[in-house]
């Protein structure tokens, strides 16, 4: 019985493989060839794979999966090449028919990362991968690490973190070559200083809003804190919507035209999206409304230059307003 069924879905896999190839546009390339019943057997461990894969095998011993190999404590399918190819016995017993043995760059997306969170689920720092918008997007692992071919030898990247990121996010380079931006480009930081490419949970009030695989800071607060610790607070005035609202209430985070990176050009236009005098947005004190900004002739252009005179705008530990 196994046989036959075994057969019947070789026929089925035939069948699709045909159909695929019938398309006008895959008719050039070889049907892909998925795992099939041909592939499995035995394990038989990594020396057995080097007198065909020399160059692979060559290089192997730099690989940070060769710890497994080294530490000679895991099992079998958690070792060497056959922790990510499975057993091989079958493909050497076949010299290597097609099938025979899991190839990362033939199976289903989904595959590709069960197959490395065998092993990795716990090991990602603080990622929330199975929900990222990478994985929804069909981005997997091998999309963004190489095993055999890194271009870091650290994280196995397949190209260097800036390129590899901007190399599918075009528009965010842009972003970083605007007149005030954050130096990524030039190298002095990357994306993963304020992003996790594997996916974040949402801590923060602001991440609740605005996932994007925005990082928290150790304190899971914005990653901003990590480097502009001054902005931390606590503060004995705080400017509210710095906390509540958090940076990007105000600020772009990777470049603008704007300087200080401020989502406005002019300063004032950015304060009175708040403080225009209407709803209950300034002060409220002894039931008294102050409309803010109260005492500020907005047609005076001496009052346009609100941080001028309320200097202390991220929060002030000496005077209310922030002057100081
Ligand atoms: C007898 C020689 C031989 C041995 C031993 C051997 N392979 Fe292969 N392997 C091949 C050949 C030939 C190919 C086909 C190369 C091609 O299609 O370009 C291949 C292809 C592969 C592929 C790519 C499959 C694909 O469909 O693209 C993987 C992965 C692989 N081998 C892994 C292994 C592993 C792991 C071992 C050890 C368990 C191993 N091989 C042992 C000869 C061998
Ligand atoms: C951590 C998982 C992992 C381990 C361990 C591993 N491989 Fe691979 N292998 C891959 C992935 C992923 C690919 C797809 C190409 C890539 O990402 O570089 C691949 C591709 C291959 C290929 C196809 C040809 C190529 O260069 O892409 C061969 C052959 C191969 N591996 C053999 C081996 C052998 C031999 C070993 C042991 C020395 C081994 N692999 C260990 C993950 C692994
Ligand atoms: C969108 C690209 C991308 C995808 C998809 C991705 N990674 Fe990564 N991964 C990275 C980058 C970039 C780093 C380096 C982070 C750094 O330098 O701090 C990294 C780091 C790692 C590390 C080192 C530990 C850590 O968390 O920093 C491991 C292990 C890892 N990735 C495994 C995986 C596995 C397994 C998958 C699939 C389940 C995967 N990655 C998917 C980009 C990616
Ligand atoms: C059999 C278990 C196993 C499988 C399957 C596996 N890994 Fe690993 N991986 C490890 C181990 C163990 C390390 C070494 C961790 C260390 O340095 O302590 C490692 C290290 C890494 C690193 C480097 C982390 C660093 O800090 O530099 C990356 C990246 C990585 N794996 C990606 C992958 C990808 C992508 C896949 C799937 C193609 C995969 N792994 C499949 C066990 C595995
Ligand atoms: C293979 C292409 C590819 C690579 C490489 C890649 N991404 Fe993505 N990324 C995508 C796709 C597709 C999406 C989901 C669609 C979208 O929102 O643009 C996405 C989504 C994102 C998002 C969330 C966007 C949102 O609106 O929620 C962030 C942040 C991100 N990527 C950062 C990175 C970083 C950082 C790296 C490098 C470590 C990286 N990406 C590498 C393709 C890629
Ligand atoms: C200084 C911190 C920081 C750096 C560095 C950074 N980002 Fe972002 N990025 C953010 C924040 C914060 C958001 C969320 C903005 C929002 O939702 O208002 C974001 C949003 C995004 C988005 C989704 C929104 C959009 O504009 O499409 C993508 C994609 C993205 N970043 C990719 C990248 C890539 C790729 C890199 C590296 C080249 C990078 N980021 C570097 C902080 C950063
Ligand atoms: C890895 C450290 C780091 C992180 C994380 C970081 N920054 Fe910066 N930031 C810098 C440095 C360094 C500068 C100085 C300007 C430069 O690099 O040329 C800067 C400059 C700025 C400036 C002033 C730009 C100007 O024109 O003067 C603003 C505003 C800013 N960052 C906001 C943010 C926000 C918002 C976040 C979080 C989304 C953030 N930063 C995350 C390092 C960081
Ligand atoms: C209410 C709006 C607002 C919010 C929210 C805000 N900023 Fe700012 N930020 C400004 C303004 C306005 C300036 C320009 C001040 C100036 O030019 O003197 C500025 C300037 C900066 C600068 C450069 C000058 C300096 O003081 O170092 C950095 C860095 C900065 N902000 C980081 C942050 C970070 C990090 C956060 C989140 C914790 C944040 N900002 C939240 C309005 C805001
Ligand atoms: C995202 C909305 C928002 C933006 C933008 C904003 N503020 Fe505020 N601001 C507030 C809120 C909310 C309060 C707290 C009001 C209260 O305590 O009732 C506040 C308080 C203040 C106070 C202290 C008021 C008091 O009575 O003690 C001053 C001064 C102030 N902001 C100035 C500015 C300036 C200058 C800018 C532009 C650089 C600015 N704000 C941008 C929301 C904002
Ligand atoms: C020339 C200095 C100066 C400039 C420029 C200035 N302010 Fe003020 N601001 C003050 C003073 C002084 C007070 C305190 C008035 C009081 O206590 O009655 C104040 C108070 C405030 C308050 C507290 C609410 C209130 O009515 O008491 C807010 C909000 C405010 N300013 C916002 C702004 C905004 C927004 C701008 C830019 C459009 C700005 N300020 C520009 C000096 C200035």
């Amino acid at each position: 019985m196994p046989k036959l069924r075994a057969l019947l879905l070789f026929v089925l896999c035939a069948l699709f493989a045909a159909t695929l190839s019938a398309q006008p546009k895959k008719a050039s390339k070889p049907a892909p060839q998925t795992v099939t019943s041909k592939a499995g057997g035995k394990f038989v461990g990594s020396k057995a794979c080097t007198s065909c894969h020399q160059e692979i095998a060559d290089t192997f011993f730099k690989n940070p999966h060769n710890k497994s190999v080294v530490s000679g404590k895991e099992p079998p399918e958690r070792t060497g090449c056959e922790g990510c190819h499975g057993p091989g016995e079958n493909h050497i017993e076949t010299f290597a028919e097609p099938g025979t043995i899991l190839a990362f760059a033939k199976i289903p997306k989904q595959q590709v990362l069960d197959t490395c969170l065998k092993c990795h689920s716990q090991t990602l720092s603080r990622a929330n991968i199975r929900r990222s918008s990478h994985t929804v997007n069909d981005v997997v692992c091998t999309n963004c690490h190489s095993v055999h071919h890194a271009a870091t030898p650290q994280k196995l990247l397949a190209k260097t973190q800036t390129a590899l990121c901007t190399g599918c996010h075009l528009n965010v380079k842009a972003q970083f070559s605007m007149p005030f931006k954050h130096r990524v480009n030039e190298g002095f930081m990357s994306c993963t200083d304020c992003h996790n490419p594997h996916g974040t949970f949402q801590p923060t009030w602001a991440n609740g809003a605005r996932p994007r695989h925005v990082e928290t800071s150790k304190a899971n607060e914005e990653p901003c804190m990590n480097c502009h610790a001054d902005k931390r607070g606590p503060f004995v005035f705080e400017h509210s919507p710095v906390r509540v609202d958090g940076c990007m209430a105000c600020h772009v985070p990777h470049g603008s035209a704007n300087s200080r990176m401020l989502t406005r050009p002019v300063v004032f236009t950015l304060c009175l999206e708040c403080h225009n005098g209407a709803g209950n947005l300034g002060r409220q004190g002894n039931g008294v409304k102050v409309q803010s900004p109260t005492p500020h002739n907005m047609a005076n252009p001496a009052f346009q230059g609100c941080v001028n005179c309320h200097v202390k705008i991220h929060g002030s530990n000496a005077e209310q307003k922030y002057f100081r």
